[in-house]
C-alpha cells in the first residue's frame, strides 16, 4: 500500500451518506476510475472515515452515490469509546489495516467457505452466504499501479463482497430466493419504520 493511503489513518474527513437497499445507484454497475487525481483522494479517504465510523470493514463507492470501481476495506481494526477532554465521547480506532482497491478484476476463484455476511447498505441483516475461499485479484492502487493480492477466509470473502457492489449486486442477492425474498421483505417493513 503506498505511503499516501497511510494518511487515511487519522481518520480526518467527511461523513457520507451511505445508500441503503434498494437505491437505484447500488444497482447500476460501475465505471471503471480512469483518473487518479485529488478528488479520488479525498473520496477515499471520506470513504474511509465513513467506514470506520459506521463501523463497518468494508464500503464500495456505489454505497456512497459515486457509481465507480473502488471499494476501501480494513477486516480487523480495533475500535474504542473514549470521552475527550470536554466530555464528547468519540472513537478511536487501531490496528489499521486500510486497503484501497481500484478497478478489480478477479483472476482466480476456487473453494468454498460459507461466511455470515452484513453490509452497511442492508443495515440489521446478518445471513450466511457462499463464496469462494481463495481468490486472486488484481487491481489499480491509489496511484493508478498495478497490484496484484491473493487472499483467503475472510478477506477473500469481503473482496468478493464488496467486488459486487460495483456490479450493481447486493449480498441479498447470493440468497437463495426463499431467503433473499424473506430476508428483503423483513428489511424493507422495518425500514419503513
Ligand atoms: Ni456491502
Amino acid at each position: 500500500m503506498s505511503e499516501f493511503t497511510k494518511e487515511h489513518y487519522k481518520l480526518e474527513g467527511e461523513k457520507l451518506t451511505v445508500f441503503t437497499y434498494p437505491a437505484p445507484v447500488l444497482k447500476q454497475v460501475a465505471k471503471p476510475v480512469v483518473e487518479f487525481n485529488e478528488e479520488l483522494n479525498k473520496l477515499v479517504k471520506d470513504m474511509f472515515f465513513t467506514m470506520y465510523h459506521a463501523p463497518g470493514i468494508g464500503l464500495a463507492a456505489p454505497q456512497v452515490g459515486k457509481s465507480i470501481r473502488l471499494f476501501v476495506m480494513d477486516i480487523d481494526f480495533d475500535r474504542e469509546k473514549t470521552l475527550n477532554s470536554d466530555g464528547h465521547t468519540e472513537w478511536s480506532f487501531s490496528n489499521f489495516n486500510p486497503m484501497v482497491i481500484i478497478n478489480p478484476v478477479f483472476k482466480q476463484k476456487d473453494g468454498e467457505i460459507l461466511y455470515e455476511e452484513g453490509c452497511l447498505s442492508v443495515p440489521g441483516v446478518y445471513e450466511d452466504v457462499k463464496r469462494a475461499n481463495h481468490v486472486v485479484l488484481e487491481y489499480q492502487d491509489l496511484n493508478g499501479d498495478k497490484q496484484s493480492l491473493e487472499a483467503e477466509g475472510t478477506l477473500a470473502v469481503c473482496l468478493q463482497h464488496e467486488n459486487d457492489h460495483l456490479d450493481g449486486i447486493v449480498f441479498l442477492e447470493r440468497l437463495s430466493l426463499l431467503k433473499r425474498q424473506f430476508l428483503t421483505k423483513k428489511f424493507l417493513k422495518a425500514k419503513k419504520g
